[in-house]
């Protein structure tokens, strides 16, 4: 399996790390922030494995997740993994600090900080009741690498990645998958017995839907861009997979476009697709993908989507363009 240390099988990575987590965490109790993606998910699940009720998974629904995300965690993930989960609903805490809020870096550092803030809290009313001195984090090799090397990329966007230690709350981190690539990440979440869709996913931004919105963030902006992303998803899950590596969907929500619909004049939003292929995010390229497909997509989105009256293919590689557009 592919990993930073010496070979190993997936088999036996697990019984390790099971090991090592047992006698790192003794009888004391973890917390672990879900994402959605599969790092986070797949350390929770190897934890989970290793200390049972110990963990407690915290998943917060800051209202910027993708159609079904919420479900996905709450009844998928418990069901392979049997994981003790608590959902923390801060889709209004998070829509009331973004509204107005257009600039993509004032909207990063909101969601950032208050994810932070709403994960501390949660975390807090967990400790309230019982000391929780670790913390599971999902880092993988690549993140260890570049936090000691700097991507020098790091002014171009301020990321943010769910499930960060908060600063100034003390927990002892616990990190199996940190000698990992993706690659072997996946193999282990699939022994593990999570399923495909958490499994597979492709990589998909802290802030969320937030920075897929262009122009203030709102719920009924959301519900659009959310309604056109599950539409492309579940295209892409119907035979395009292997050669897209992330697909954002852009909702333009500060442009207007005049449209004809049933004989009848519409000003609707237009949505972008952005099929890229990366290896590693730091360069990428559109993906060219069949006319068939880009006009199942567009007919699909205008007709299934009634507030989107145009759909757009982004060409640009990046650079010059990043593959999300704030
Ligand atoms: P850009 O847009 O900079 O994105 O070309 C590169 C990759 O990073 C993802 N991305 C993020 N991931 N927190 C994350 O965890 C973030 O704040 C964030 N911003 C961008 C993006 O989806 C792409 O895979």
């Amino acid at each position: 399996m592919a990993g930073a240390s010496k070979p190993c099988t997936t088999a036996s990575f697990v019984a390790d790390q099971v090991e090592q987590i047992r006698e790192q965490v003794g009888s004391g109790l973890a917390i672990c922030g879900l994402s959605g993606g599969v790092d986070s998910a797949v350390s929770a699940a190897l934890v989970q494995r290793a200390i049972g009720d110990q963990l407690t998974c915290v998943f917060v629904d800051h209202g910027l997740l993708r159609k079904g995300e919420r479900e996905q965690v709450e009844q998928d993930f418990v069901a392979a993994t049997g994981a003790k989960l608590v959902v923390v609903d801060a889709v209004e805490h998070f829509l009331g600090f973004l509204a107005g809020v257009s600039d993509p870096e004032e909207k990063r550092k909101i969601i950032g900080r208050e994810f932070i803030n709403v994960f501390t809290n949660a975390a807090s009313a967990i400790s309230s009741e019982s000391e929780v001195r670790f913390l599971v984090q999902g880092t993988i090799y690549p993140d260890v690498v570049e936090s000691g090397v700097g991507d020098g990329l790091s002014n171009v966007k301020s990321h943010h990645n769910v499930g960060g230690l908060p600063p100034g709350v003390k927990f002892e981190l616990v990190e199996p998958l940190r000698m990992l690539y993706k690659t072997g990440v996946r193999q282990v979440g699939s022994y593990l017995g999570l399923p495909d869709q958490i499994v597979q996913r492709h990589p998909f931004p802290g802030p969320g839907l937030g920075i897929r919105v262009v122009g203030a963030v709102d719920a009924e902006r959301l519900r659009i861009l959310r309604e056109a992303d599950a539409i492309v998803r579940e295209e892409i899950a119907a035979g395009l997979g292997a050669d897209v590596w992330q697909f954002p969907v852009v909702l333009l929500a500060d442009v207007r476009s005049v449209g004809v619909s049933d004989d009848a004049r519409t000003y609707g939003y237009p949505v972008v697709l952005r099929p890229v292929m990366s290896t590693d995010a730091m360069t990428a390229d559109w993906v060219k993908l069949p006319y068939d497909v880009i006009e199942r997509l567009s007919r699909r989105i205008t007709s299934e989507v009634p507030e989107v009256n145009r759909v757009v293919l982004d060409v640009t590689p990046k650079p010059p363009g990043t593959i999300e557009w704030e």
